[in-house]
C-alpha cells in the first residue's frame, strides 16, 4: 500500500466530495484489465477511469470512436473483478448516448448492471448531453461530465488542441460546467483546456473536477496509465508526465528472455521438474 494519504475503506462520492472540501487532491488514472487494476488499487489510487481511451491503448486504433459497448463492458468487468477500494468509473462509448436519453439511460443501465462499475461517464455539455445526463442520474446512476477537448469530437473539433482559449469558449465551457453541476453531474473531467480556466471552474463548481491538461489547479488529476508509466515513449503531449520508463524496462527484460532461451541458459537446472 502506497505511504501516501489514502482513503480508508471503499472510496465513496462522498469521500471524493469531503477531499475536495479539504483541499485533499484526488488521484485518478485509467485501467482496462485486471492486472494493471489490482496493482493501482493496491497502489491506494482513489479513482479508476475504464476509458474509452482502451480503444487506442488496448486495441489500437487512431480514435476513440470505433470502441463498442461490448468490449467497455468487457474491460470494465475485467478491472472490476481486480478492485477493493477504488471508485470505478466507465466511459460511455461513441454512440451509446448521443442518439436519445432513451438510448443513453439503456447503455448506462447496461454498463452498470453488467459490469458493477460505480459510476459512468459522457462527453459533452449542450442541452443533447444534458436531457441525457438527467435521465441516467434519475435512474440512480452517477455520471462523470467531461468538457474541454472531447476525443469523441475528433472531427468536428478538427483534432485533438487545446480547448476553450478564447474568452467566448472559455465562457461556453464555464456555463456548460455550471449546468451539468446544477442537473446533479457528480464529478467534470476537464482536458487540454489552459491552467486558468481549469482554475476558475474548479473554484466556482462545488462538485470535484479532475485534470488532465488542465494544470494544478483543479481538484485532481487523471493520466492513461500506460502513459505515465511510459509504455509507449512515442506519445509525448506537454501535460504528460512519465513516472517510468517501462517501454525500456520490457524491451530490456524480453531481449535478455530471448538471449537465455538461446543460450539455453532458461530453463536451469533449478527451474526444470
Ligand atoms: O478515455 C480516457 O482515457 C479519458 C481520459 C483521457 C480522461 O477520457
Amino acid at each position: 500500500m502506497s505511504k501516501h494519504q489514502v482513503i480508508t475503506g471503499k472510496v465513496t462520492l462522498q469521500k471524493l466530495q469531503e477531499k475536495k472540501r479539504l483541499g485533499e487532491k484526488i488521484s485518478m488514472l485509467t485501467a482496462y484489465d485486471y492486472t494493471m487494476a489490482k496493482l493501482i488499487d493496491t497502489a491506494g489510487i482513489d479513482m479508476i477511469l475504464v476509458g474509452d481511451s482502451a480503444s487506442n491503448v488496448m486495441a489500437g486504433h487512431k480514435t476513440t470512436l470505433p470502441i463498442t459497448i461490448e468490449q467497455m463492458i468487457y474491460h470494465a468487468s475485467c478491472v472490476v473483478r481486480a478492485v477493493k477500494h477504488a471508485y470505478v468509473v466507465v466511459d460511455m462509448p461513441f454512440g451509446s448516448y448521443q442518439v436519445s436519453s432513451e438510448d443513453a439511460v439503456r447503455s448506462a443501465i447496461r454498463l452498470i448492471k453488467e459490469t458493477g462499475a460505480d459510476a459512468v461517464k459522457l462527453e459533452g455539455g449542450d442541452s443533447y448531453t444534458q436531457e441525457a445526463i438527467a435521465r441516467i442520474i434519475s435512474a440512480g446512476i452517477p455520471v462523470v461530465a467531461h468538457l474541454g477537448l472531447r476525443p469523441q469530437s475528433v472531427n468536428s473539433l478538427g483534432g485533438y488542441g487545446l480547448q476553450g482559449k478564447s474568452k467566448e469558449e472559455a465562457e461556453q465551457l464555464l456555463k456548460e460546467a455550471q449546468d451539468l453541476e446544477r442537473i446533479g453531474a457528480s464529478l467534470l473531467v476537464l482536458e487540454k483546456i489552459p491552467q486558468s480556466l481549469g482554475k476558475e471552474v474548479s473554484e466556482k463548481l462545488a462538485i470535484p473536477t479532475i485534470g488532465i491538461g488542465a494544470g494544478a489547479d483543479t481538484d485532481g488529476q487523471v493520466l492513461v496509465l500506460q502513459d505515465m508509466l511510459g509504455l509507449d515513449n512515442g506519445f509525448s503531449p506537454k501535460f504528460l508526465r512519465r513516472f517510468a520508463n517501462l517501454e525500456e524496462a520490457v524491451i530490456n527484460a524480453v531481449g535478455a528472455y530471448i538471449e537465455a532461451v538461446q543460450s539455453k541458459d532458461f530453463p536451469s537446472e533449478n527451474e526444470s521438474y
